[in-house]
């Protein structure tokens, strides 16, 4: 393919639209290729991008990632419990497959010239140019939005005397984005840290009110620090993903509301919705408890962490990331088990965790064995805190 054409990451909403005729009119490209990456966000808005790149002319492709969006991505940040602020992080693992698809469709096409909407503002423009970057390093990268400091205002404007087709764009009020790990809703009056959030902004989960009475136990089978069935019932990663996602927005769980700081300092107001994420990092720790000596679960909150630093950064393939993963990921062999749960009214509660890997045993924990002799204890417990307690008796002298 000549120079002269560009790849734009496409989502199909207002930002991303716009510069189709950007990229002709104020960049100089003859022809625009689209790539729609489908990590999970509703069907509709897949299909709608679609639709839009036929209506402008653009040569589209819609590249299904979801399988290799769970394994490769979703596993990995349960394993590494990766939360940010305490939410599971959605949006910032999607990025760098997003990156990587259009990376490989670029090679294809024998394109090196790429275009995002991400604005000036977010941290998405740091994920999606680091990712590019990364496996792409001679790719020229132009981002209209925040090089040209667009305004919503102005962007509408452009639409229009273009004849972009943003009618859709138009009725939303929200800022959403979806993949399968979650789903976040952002802008408007959501904006303000005390608004209340209106219940129309849920889709993936009900009010605790309208939640199933009843609630719901489930029991899931993990195999090397990841899900393999729930209840019994082997499927596929992405299926695992959205079934759980059913059954604990049937119930209410996975609702998240937050102060979030961005990577440039601004705290924003976020909700999200992350049914399977918050049931599955819940269990998975559960089964680490289990299976992993104190010093290993001391150690791993703290390699975690780092992780998820990195991850929510979009530092994907950062060398420092991947020596992290070779300690996460030995540890993994033996998070192996079951652990039972019940879900109710927006809670997850654990009910139970086995494993073949379990450091319990019955026999020196319970408080009717012999196996374990406390007398053995006493010289230890005499001398715990040996420096404390000398440092207590200097003290007493000099007074
Ligand atoms: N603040 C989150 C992140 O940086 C989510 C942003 C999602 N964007 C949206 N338009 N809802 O990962």
């Amino acid at each position: 393919m000549s120079q002269k054409t560009v790849l734009l990451v496409y989502s199909g909403g207002l930002d991303t639209s716009i510069c189709i005729p950007l990229m002709k009119q104020e960049y100089g490209y003859e022809k625009v290729v689209t790539v729609t990456v489908d990590v999970g966000q509703s069907p509709d808005d897949v299909k709608m991008a679609a639709e839009k790149a036929k209506i402008m002319g653009t040569e589209h492709y819609t590249v299904n990632a979801l399988d290799e969006f769970v394994t490769d991505f979703c596993w990995q940040s349960l394993q590494a419990n990766g939360e940010y602020q305490g939410y599971p992080m959605s949006t910032s693992i999607a990025r760098p497959l997003i990156a990587k698809k259009a990376v490989e469709m670029a090679e294809k096409l024998g394109v090196t010239a790429f275009a995002h909407g991400c604005t000036g503002k977010g941290n998405d423009q740091y994920r999606i140019e680091f990712g590019i970057r990364s496996l792409m390093p001679q790719a020229t990268i132009h981002a209209p939005v925040r090089e040209r400091n667009m305004t919503r205002s102005w962007e509408i404007e452009y639409a229009q005397k273009n004849n972009v087709p943003i009618q859709q764009s138009l009725e939303k009020i929200w800022s959403i984005d979806e993949n399968l790990w979650g789903r976040s809703i952002e802008g408007g009056r959501l904006e303000e840290p005390d608004f209340i959030p209106p219940e129309e902004i849920f889709q993936w989960t009900k009010s605790a009110e309208n939640a199933l009475n009843e609630g719901i136990v489930i029991d899931i089978q993990f195999q090397n620090g990841v899900p393999v069935a729930i209840n019994g019932d082997k499927a596929s990663p992405s299926q695992l993903v959205l079934k759980m996602n059913q059954l604990a927005g049937d119930n209410g769980v996975g609702r998240i509301d937050i102060m979030e700081d961005r990577m440039m300092g601004l705290k924003v107001r976020e909700n999200y919705e992350c049914p399977a994420a918050s049931v599955y990092l819940k269990a998975h720790k559960a089964l680490e408890n289990l299976v992993l000596t104190r010093d290993e679960i001391r150690f791993k909150s703290i390699i975690d962490q780092e992780w998820s630093r990195m991850a929510y950064e979009g530092l994907w393939w950062d060398p420092l990331k991947e020596d992290l993963e070779s300690f996460i990921t030995h540890t993994q062999k033996r998070v192996t088990g079951n652990v039972k749960l019940k879900l109710y009214k927006g809670n997850i509660t654990v009910l139970g965790r086995k494993s073949d890997w379990a450091l319990y045993s019955e026999d020196l924990a319970s408080f009717d064995t012999t196996t374990f002799d406390q007398r053995e204890s006493t010289g230890s417990v005499k001398n715990f805190g040996l420096q404390a307690r000398m440092y207590h008796q200097l003290l007493k002298q000099r007074v």
